[in-house]
């Protein structure tokens, strides 16, 4: 494809690998999902609150954000979600490259859109995490009003009401986020990080 479009990747001078040894601690890619109010965005800002103040080079993708600007022209059909999460996996990628930690953060409701933001980085640089608050408490506890109006059709194509959410079969991490504090939370991802030699 690149040879069709005339393009020729140029070599850098300055790689991953330096820039963690310069930063001193590795890039990886936590990509946390879930369902909208599942605390996929809270916990992401959170982990990366304790991590920038230990002096790691960090950055969250939240599909809320992302949606405003990089990925402003897309909705919620599925095919617009299949392009909002490849295009969130290639971000994620040149953040890795950076040697960054990236938290990102969006339903990614598709079990095949995970697994190919996972193939795009080698093994151990992408670890899943299932933010996996029940449906029923997502709803009940509301906190956007999204699922009310959802429920009174004023929300095509809503996870979790009109439209899919595959629950992950291979994170490498589940925390139960209705039930464990937040705290709870952020310190299993860090113990995660610890035991994976990223910090
Ligand atoms: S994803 O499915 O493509 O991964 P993404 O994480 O970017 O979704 O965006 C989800 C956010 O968009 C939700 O937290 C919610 O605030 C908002 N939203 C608006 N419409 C929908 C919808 N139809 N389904 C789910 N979330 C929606």
């Amino acid at each position: 494809m690149s040879a069709d479009k005339n393009l020729h990747r140029q070599p850098t001078r300055v790689n991953r690998a330096m820039r963690e040894r310069a930063q001193q601690h590795r890039g990886v890619i936590l990509w946390f999902t879930g369902l909208s109010g599942a605390g996929k965005s809270t916990l992401a800002h959170a982990v990366e609150e304790v991590l920038h103040t230990q002096g790691c080079r960090t950055y969250v993708l939240d599909g809320d954000n992302v949606r405003h600007g990089l990925c402003a022209d897309l909705e919620f059909s599925a095919e617009d979600r299949v392009e909002n999460i490849r295009r969130a996996g290639e971000v994620a990628k040149l953040f890795l490259d950076a040697g960054v930690i990236v938290l990102t953060a969006f339903i990614s409701p598709y079990r095949a859109d995970r697994e190919r933001a996972r193939q795009l980085v080698d093994a151990g640089d992408f670890i899943e995490i299932w933010c996996a608050s029940p449906p029923e408490v997502c709803e009940q506890r509301d906190v956007k009003g999204l699922y009310a109006k959802a429920r009174q059709g004023m929300i095509p194509n809503f996870t979790g009401i009109s439209a899919p959410y595959e629950t992950p079969e291979s994170a490498e991490l589940v925390l139960d986020t209705a039930h464990l504090s937040l705290a709870e939370c952020v310190e299993r991802v860090l113990r995660l990080l610890a035991e994976r030699g990223v910090v």
